[in-house]
């Protein structure tokens, strides 16, 4: 679809390539990379050959689907280097997945992954509207999380000034924003707004600050949270979307000129949606789990990855020859089964945001009773929110949560500032059911 400013949008070579010529280049990407993982994995070596399947085989991008998938758990297995396909003195850097459920992952990139992690940031950047000569200020953890590291390079290779805060130490990010004056913010949602509180506690006019675009991710978040925090700060707000095992940051990238969801950089990853609970492979449009296979990676590719999120592709619009993904709803692993209803948090976040009186504040607590699980809502009273206004809210949401979602909660209407705040991916959910 063209539009009238379409031209106005600067593009690389692989933006403006055709759906055929990108699917031309996928499929050579993709041959290539199959014989890579065959010839220098022993792990790929082995599951392709149990699954009868040779990386020559695979003569269309359709054929991928013959291949087995590869979970976090065979990433674990063979913790830490056993999944690289070069040797170690071509491995550049290395970060590693928080492991929050036992042995954490590590992933490797060469110089050459490197340079298309700028890439495909730098890209991203610019979808989301930022331009060489932006300053923007990278809050995202830096370390081995790949969000700091990732924005920042990225930033640099568009062009751009780096300010690279990291997360944490709320009070001066502030001070930094004013007085270093960044058009954009890179940051996670949940952790921009601790900002909002605290540009608040300082009596600065979150409205007033010199930021035009946040560009943000690394936790799913929904329509509601991006209203609320484009008011409040009056910025435009964008979608990022990546996965350490994959790259970090720079997967997927929402253009400010659509908000529509975020194209797939399709020529460095290829998606596949697949039913969560048979792996069958869905058509297109339908809502399921992302796999993603690299296309270009050299350090350690990976073939048909198990995100674990949950979406669905639809055709490209701003980017037209990339696919698009839907806002990640949620991952499988966050799904809450409550008496035999599914529940992703995602689902709360959007009835909590758009009930008056109550802040974009809560927290998800189970607990057990009996055999029964029970779920809490904690969410905060906006400041100004009267005991009636309160009252009304918890009544609502627990209303709504029964009439939209079908199980019973309980809603807790909390004290401001009572919940704990984020300083980069938040937990929302506490679980209790194994306390006594
Ligand atoms: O979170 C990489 C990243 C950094 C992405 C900064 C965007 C911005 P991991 O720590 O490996 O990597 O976590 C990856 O985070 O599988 C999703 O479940 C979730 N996630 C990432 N981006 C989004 C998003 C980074 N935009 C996991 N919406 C993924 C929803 C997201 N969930």
């Amino acid at each position: 679809m063209q539009r009238p400013n379409d031209r106005l949008v600067p593009r690389d070579a692989a933006e403006r390539m055709t759906r055929e010529e990108l699917t031309a280049l996928q499929l050579e990407r993709l041959r290539a990379t199959l014989r890579h993982a065959y010839e220098n994995v022993p792990f790929y070596r082995r599951s392709f050959d149990a699954a009868g399947i040779r990386p020559d085989d695979c003569r269309t991008l359709a054929d991928l689907a013959r291949l087995p998938f590869t979970t976090k758990a065979d990433l674990r297995e063979h913790y830490p280097f056993g999944m690289f396909a070069v040797p170690d003195t071509r491995i550049r850097r290395l970060h590693a997945s928080s492991g929050t459920t036992g042995t954490p992952t590590v992933v490797g990139y060469t110089d050459r992954d490197l340079d298309t992690w700028a890439e495909v940031v730098a890209r991203s950047i610019r979808a989301a509207g930022g331009r060489p000569g932006d300053r923007i200020h990278v809050a995202y953890g830096y370390g081995l999380f790949t969000g700091g590291l990732g924005a920042h390079y990225g930033a640099e290779r568009l062009g751009c000034t780096v300010i690279p805060a990291s997360g944490g130490m709320t009070a001066r990010q502030v001070r930094l924003i004013q007085d270093l004056q960044p058009q954009i913010i890179m940051v996670t949602p949940t952790y921009m707004l601790t900002l909002l509180d605290e540009f608040e506690r300082q009596g600065v006019d979150p409205r007033s600050t010199s930021l035009t675009t946040g560009i943000f991710g690394a936790e799913p978040w929904t329509e509601e949270m991006r209203r609320e925090i484009e008011e409040r700060f009056a910025i435009d707000a964008v979608d990022i979307y990546g996965l350490s095992e994959i790259i970090g940051p720079g997967v997927a990238q929402e253009c400010a000129e659509t908000k529509d969801g975020l194209h797939i950089w399709e020529d460095h990853f290829y998606p596949e949606i697949v039913d969560p609970v048979t792996g069958e492979v869905l058509p297109e449009g339908s809502h399921g789990e992302l796999v993603l296979t690299s296309l270009t990676k050299e350090a350690m590719p990976v073939v048909r990855y198990r995100t674990r999120d949950l979406t669905r592709l639809l055709p490209g619009t701003a980017r037209p020859a990339f696919r698009r993904m839907e806002r990640i709803t949620g991952r499988s692993d966050d799904m809450i089964i409550l008496r035999g209803v599914n529940l992703f948090p995602a689902q709360i976040e959007e009835i909590v945001l758009r009930t008056p009186g109550l802040a974009p504040h809560f927290q998800l607590r189970l607990t057990r009773e009996g055999r029964m699980d029970h779920l809490t809502v904690r969410a905060e009273a906006r400041p100004e929110a009267t005991p009636e206004q309160r009252g009304a809210a918890s009544g609502e949401v627990a209303r709504q949560v029964k009439e939209g979602i079908g199980v019973t909660v309980t809603v807790e209407v909390v004290d401001g500032g009572t919940l704990e705040r984020s300083v980069g991916k938040l937990k929302r959910i506490v679980d209790e059911r194994g306390k006594r």
